[in-house]
C-alpha cells in the first residue's frame, strides 16, 4: 500500500494530492495515508505537506530500495524477488544462502555498499556507495561445465545496456568478463556454481559496476586504471535505471542462451570484444604468456597465439598493449 501511495504522488508530480483523495481512491483510513507518507520520509523520499493542499513530492533518494526499482520493471523474473541491504560483505554470498533456502529463478540481491565484495582470481573487489553492487539466482537446466558461459550472457547483455546508455561504441568486454572504456575497467562479473556432477543447482551471477563513483578516490593501485559511469557520462546517471535496464538485458539474453545455445550470445560477445587481433600478456596459473588473442572457443576459451602455437587459456588475466596499470 505504502507503494500506491507513492505511485499516487509520481502521477502528480506538479500538484498537491489531498490526504482524503489518497484515502478516497486506495480506500485506507486518513491514518494509514499519514503512516505511509512517515514511511516514506523514513526512506528518504521528500514530501511536501501543506495544509488544506495536501502533499507534494519534491525528491526521491538515491537509494534502490524496491519501489525505486520494481517502479517500470518489465521482467518476467529477474529482479521480481528482490532484496536490498545498505551493506552487505557480499551480495554474491547472500544470493547464495537465499538460493540454496529455494530463492526463485531471477531473485536479485543488492547492496548499496559491499565491506567484503569479491571479485574474480580471489581478489577483493571496492564497492562504496554510488556503484551497483548486485547478484541474480539463475537455475538453468544444463550440466555444470556449461556454467561459464553465463558469465558471457551477462557481460554481453551489460554491454548492450552500457553503450545504449552511454551511446558509444566504445564500452567492450575484455575476456573473459570485464567491462572496459579507453582500456579502463568500468565493472566486471563474477559467476558462482552450486551444482551436481550432471546439472546446476543455481548460479549466482554477481555484476560490479562503477556508476557514481569518482575514479581518483579510488584507492591505489586501482586509481587510474578504473572508470566510471559518471565520469564516462560528465555527471551522476540514475542508478536505478541502469539496473531495471541490465536485469532485462540479462534475462532476454539469458532465455536467448537456454533457446538458441550459446553460439548467438557468443556471436554477440566477439561484436563487442575489446581484446581479439591484438598483443597481449596472460597472467595464467601456469606463469604469464604473451601472444596474439586470435579467438574464443565454442566454450568461451581464449585462443592465444603464442607464434605457431595456439594455446588454449582457460582461466587468467589479459593485460593489452596500452592497458592503464
Ligand atoms: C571481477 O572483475 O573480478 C568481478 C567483480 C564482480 C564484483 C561483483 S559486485 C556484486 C557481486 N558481489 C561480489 O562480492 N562480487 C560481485
Amino acid at each position: 500500500m505504502k507503494a500506491a501511495v507513492l505511485e499516487l504522488l509520481k502521477k502528480n508530480p506538479e500538484s498537491y494530492v489531498s490526504g482524503s483523495e489518497i484515502s478516497r481512491t486506495l480506500d485506507i483510513s486518513r491514518t494509514a495515508v499519514w503512516k505511509h507518507i512517515r514511511a516514506l520520509r523514513e526512506e528518504g523520499y521528500r514530501i511536501e505537506s501543506r495544509s488544506r493542499r495536501g502533499y507534494r513530492l519534491r525528491g526521491v533518494p538515491d537509494l534502490l530500495i524496491p519501489e525505486e526499482v520494481r517502479a517500470g520493471l518489465t521482467t518476467r523474473f529477474c529482479g521480481r524477488t528482490y532484496y536490498h541491504y545498505p551493506l552487505l560483505a557480499s551480495t554474491n554470498d547472500r544470493a547464495k544462502e537465499l538460493a540454496w533456502q529455494g530463492a526463485p529463478e531471477g531473485t536479485t540481491v543488492l547492496a548499496e555498499e559491499q565491506s567484503g565484495g569479491r571479485g574474480r582470481l580471489g581478489r577483493s573487489w571496492h564497492s562504496p556507495r554510488g556503484g551497483l553492487w548486485f547478484s541474480v539466482v539463475l537455475r538453468p537446466a544444463l550440466p555444470p561445465v556449461r556454467a561459464p558461459e553465463a558469465t558471457f550472457v551477462a557481460a554481453v547483455a551489460g554491454t548492450d545496456v552500457l553503450r545504449t546508455c552511454l551511446e558509444t561504441d566504445e564500452i567492450g568486454i575484455k575476456w573473459p568478463n570485464d567491462f572496459v572504456w579507453r582500456g579502463k575497467k568500468l565493472g566486471g562479473i563474477l559467476t558462482e556454481l552450486s551444482g551436481e556432477l550432471d546439472r546446476i543447482n543455481h548460479l549466482v551471477v554477481g555484476i560490479g559496476l562503477n556508476v557514481n563513483l569518482d575514479p581518483g578516490a579510488f584507492p591505489a593501485p586501482l586509481s587510474g586504471t578504473v572508470t566510471s559511469v559518471q565520469e564516462i557520462r560528465g555527471r551522476p546517471v540514475s542508478r536505478a535505471n541502469y539496473l531495471r535496464r541490465i536485469l532485462t538485458a540479462l534475462e532476454r539474453w539469458y532465455l536467448v542462451w537456454l533457446a538458441d545455445g550459446f553460439a548467438p550470445v557468443l556471436a554477440a560477445w566477439k561484436r563487442y570484444n575489446a581484446c581479439l587481433d591484438r598483443n597481449l600478456r596472460v597472467s595464467t596459473p601456469e606463469g604469464e604468456l604473451a601472444g596474439r588473442a586470435v579467438d574464443v572457443d565454442r566454450d568461451g576459451a581464449l585462443l592465444l597465439d603464442l607464434g605457431g602455437e595456439i594455446r588454449r587459456i582457460v582461466t587468467g588475466e589479459l593485460f593489452m598493449e596500452g592497458d592503464v596499470g
